[in-house]
Formats: structure tokens, C-alpha cells, sequence
């Protein structure tokens, strides 16, 4: 079985002083995985870091310093990564419900391109363009209707879902354009969903991309970018034996499938795959309470922390690393403290026989993990630590 360096004996000795619960963040695996994603992308790719996975400044330093871009859903995002230092025209803005408010401060911003979802979206961004006297760039966030066969909550590239403009709609898409002086088509963006394994799935959206790109080229239509979005999957299971994603299996798919011409650039919007891995969240056990049929390991984490598991049932692998070389003793339902009983991380998980104040690690937490936590039950807001 494969064992994390990062909970060295010094190490969780170092945890151990910590107040729980918090993020503890692995720099050292980040840069490794900025790295390797750098050399994969090559200067052919064009990389823009999803903010909605995790927008912590000192991990956006890290990527901002790696060379690459940011993909925003929000006015705030947009700032965020503007604040940190991302180059305001490295900033892709998307979102199927962007406010007044937040278009007017990427207006100002003159980010490099906004991913519109709807014709109503277009003639928006157009009218406050105008007000100030200026054209933004856009590209038309498509809905391909390709399966990306994941958690239906996290399937975003299907007619029934409510993201991006549909093929039906592309003819008068092209008729609004043309009446409109304040935004230039640029590109065409496509995201079908997250936490996606297949790479087939890729090669579906390359044949999608390929036909419609065709179609708005010979429209005349001056598609100078196309974005591929994000949603690379990662080994939740195996997080130490696959720590870093092989992003050159997956740009080689896109050599081989998407037929872009030679002058298009083109673009993605990876998160998880460059922040999940190095993100562990960690916890103490409070109590342990064993029952008749079922054994409860009560931690001081729970859903506000961590909401995936509640959310999608999404499998997380949890460690006791105050324990992290003896071998497995009992099964626990492994559980938070929060009054509702989705909030549990795992049912029947496999570890040595624990006691109150042992350290547990959930694993690959670094993406929709902080920002995604609340504090339901006037919780204290997590912290984070870095190492
Ligand atoms: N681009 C767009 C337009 C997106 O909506 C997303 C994710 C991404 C890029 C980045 O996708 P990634 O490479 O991280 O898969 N909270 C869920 C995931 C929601 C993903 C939302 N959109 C979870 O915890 O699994």
C-alpha cells in the first residue's frame, strides 16, 4: 500500500500542535504538479487555474508564478486573482448568471474574455459596454450535449443542464452579434462537467468542438480561441500512488482529436486536477462510540469543513495518522459533529482501532474543500496551514 511522505512521525508531530480542524496544504506537491502540468501544456496549451476549486492567495501565488492564468465565476474571483497578481488579461470570466455589478468591474478590468451563456447575457454585457465606451471580449460558452458520465450534480454539458448556449440557438446567436458594437466574438468555450476519468469523454467533446468550430468558421466568424475548460479527474482513491494527474495522456488526446486551425490558440480551465491532491483536511477524533452493528468515530470536522461527501457522496479517503504505519483493526462510521446525519464521511471505513485525540487525515480535500465550507451551526471559520 502506498504511504504519503508528508505524514512523516515529525510531521504529524508538527500537526499535532495545531488547533484542529484545518487545512493542511502539501507546497511542495503543488509545485511538483504546477510543474509537471507546465511541461505537459508545453507553449501549445493555454492554462487558466480555476478559482472555484480553491482560491487561497498563497496557493494562487503558486500557480500565478508558474505561468499560468485564472478562469473566474465571480466578480470576486475576478478580483481575487487581480489582487494576487494574475494579469487581468490571463482572466477568463464564466457563469450562467453574472450581475450588473459584475460585469461592470471586468468591464473595468478589461479582462481578456468573457464566457457568455446566454443571448440575453450578450445583450447585457453589450449595453454596459457601451455606457463605457468600450468592446469586450467574448467567447460563446457552447453546450455541446456530450455526456461526461460523472456525478449528475457536476454534469454540466447537457441540453437539460442549464449552462451555455445550445446548437438550436446558434443562427440567432450569429444575427444578435451582428447588432451589437460593443462585444467581439473572440472564441468559442466548452465545460462539460467535473471530476471526469474517462478521457473518452474528451475525445466525445473533441468531435463536438471540431463540427461546431467548422460551423462558425465557415460562417465567417473569426474563432481565434477555443477553450476546452476543465474537469481532469483524480484518484480519490489511490491519492499516493496517483498524486499528480498524467497530464500528458491528456493533452495527447487533444494533439490527436481536436482539429483547431493552425492560427487558433487553444485554452483550459483545469482546478481539481492542479489543487485537489495537495490539500488534506485534518481532524482529531472527539469520541468513539461503538454501537451493536456499527462503530462511530466522531470528529471534530464535519460538512461544514468538508461537503462533498454530504453533497455528491463523494469518497474521500481517510487516514489515522497518529496511527499511520499499524495496520487496519475496525470499521467505523466515520462522522462529524454537525446535527444531520448526511454529515458522515465515510461508512464502514477500515482503520486501526482509534482513540479520542488521534489525528485523521481526509485526503485530496485541497479543491471544493475551503470554499466550499460554511459555518452552519456558528461553526468557526476553517483555517489553513502550510508546509
Ligand atoms: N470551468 C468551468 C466553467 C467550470 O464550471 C468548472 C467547474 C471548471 C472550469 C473547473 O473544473 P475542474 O477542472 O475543477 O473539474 N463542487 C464540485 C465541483 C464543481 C465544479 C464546477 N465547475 C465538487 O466538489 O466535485
Amino acid at each position: 500500500m502506498h504511504k504519503s511522505d508528508f505524514f512523516s512521525p515529525a510531521r504529524v508531530n508538527q500537526l499535532q500542535q495545531i488547533e484542529t480542524p484545518y487545512y493542511a496544504y502539501d507546497l511542495a506537491l503543488l509545485n511538483e504538479t504546477l510543474s509537471q502540468l507546465k511541461n505537459a501544456a508545453g507553449s501549445k496549451y493555454h492554462v487558466h487555474y480555476a478559482l472555484k476549486a480553491n482560491a487561497h492567495p498563497q496557493l494562487l501565488n503558486k500557480i500565478l508564478a508558474a505561468g499560468f492564468g485564472a478562469d473566474c465565476v465571480s466578480g470576486n474571483e475576478v478580483q481575487r486573482a487581480i489582487d494576487c497578481g494574475f494579469k487581468n488579461s490571463s482572466i477568463v470570466f464564466a457563469g450562467v448568471g453574472k450581475s450588473d455589478k459584475e460585469i461592470h468591474l471586468a468591464l473595468d478590468a478589461d479582462i481578456f474574455c468573457f464566457n457568455v451563456e446566454s443571448i440575453a447575457e450578450l445583450n447585457v454585457i453589450d449595453a454596459l459596454a457601451e455606457q463605457k465606451n468600450k468592446i469586450a471580449n467574448i467567447a460563446l460558452r457552447i453546450n455541446p450535449n456530450v455526456d461526461a458520465y460523472t456525478h449528475k450534480y457536476i454534469t454540466t454539458g447537457l441540453e437539460e443542464n442549464k449552462f451555455g448556449i445550445n446548437p438550436y440557438e446558434f443562427e440567432e446567436v450569429i444575427a444578435v452579434l451582428d447588432g451589437l458594437k460593443h462585444v467581439q466574438l473572440i472564441g468559442l468555450h466548452f465545460h462539460i462537467g467535473s471530476q471526469i476519468k474517462d478521457l473518452n469523454v474528451f475525445k466525445n467533446l473533441c468531435l463536438k468542438v471540431n463540427d461546431i468550430n467548422r460551423w462558425f468558421l465557415q460562417k465567417g466568424l473569426k474563432i481565434q480561441h477555443l477553450n476546452l475548460g476543465g474537469g481532469l479527474g483524480i484518484d480519490y482513491a489511490e491519492p499516493d500512488k496517483n498524486a499528480i494527474v498524467d497530464f500528458n495522456s491528456f493533452f495527447r488526446l487533444f494533439d490527436d482529436f481536436l482539429k483547431a486551425e493552425k492560427s487558433q490558440q487553444i485554452h483550459f480551465e483545469l482546478g481539481r486536477a492542479i489543487i485537489a491532491q495537495c490539500g488534506h483536511l485534518v481532524s482529531r477524533v472527539l469520541y468513539i462510540k461503538n454501537g451493536i452493528n456499527t462503530n462511530f468515530m466522531i470528529l471534530d470536522a464535519g460538512m461544514t469543513e468538508l461537503i462533498r461527501p454530504a453533497l455528491y457522496q463523494a469518497f474521500h479517503k481517510i487516514e489515522n495518522i497518529s496511527r499511520y504505519q499499524a495496520t487496519a483493526g475496525t470499521k467505523y462510521d466515520v462522522v462529524g459533529p454537525i446535527c444531520e446525519s448526511s454529515d458522515c464521511f465515510g461508512k464502514s471505513v477500515l482503520l486501526p482501532f482509534s482513540e479520542r485525540g488521534d489525528l485523521i487525515a481526509i485526503r485530496s480535500a485541497g479543491a471544493y474543500g475551503e470554499v466550499m465550507s460554511n459555518r452552519y451551526n456558528l461553526r468557526d471559520q476553517v483555517q489553513s496551514h502550510f508546509f
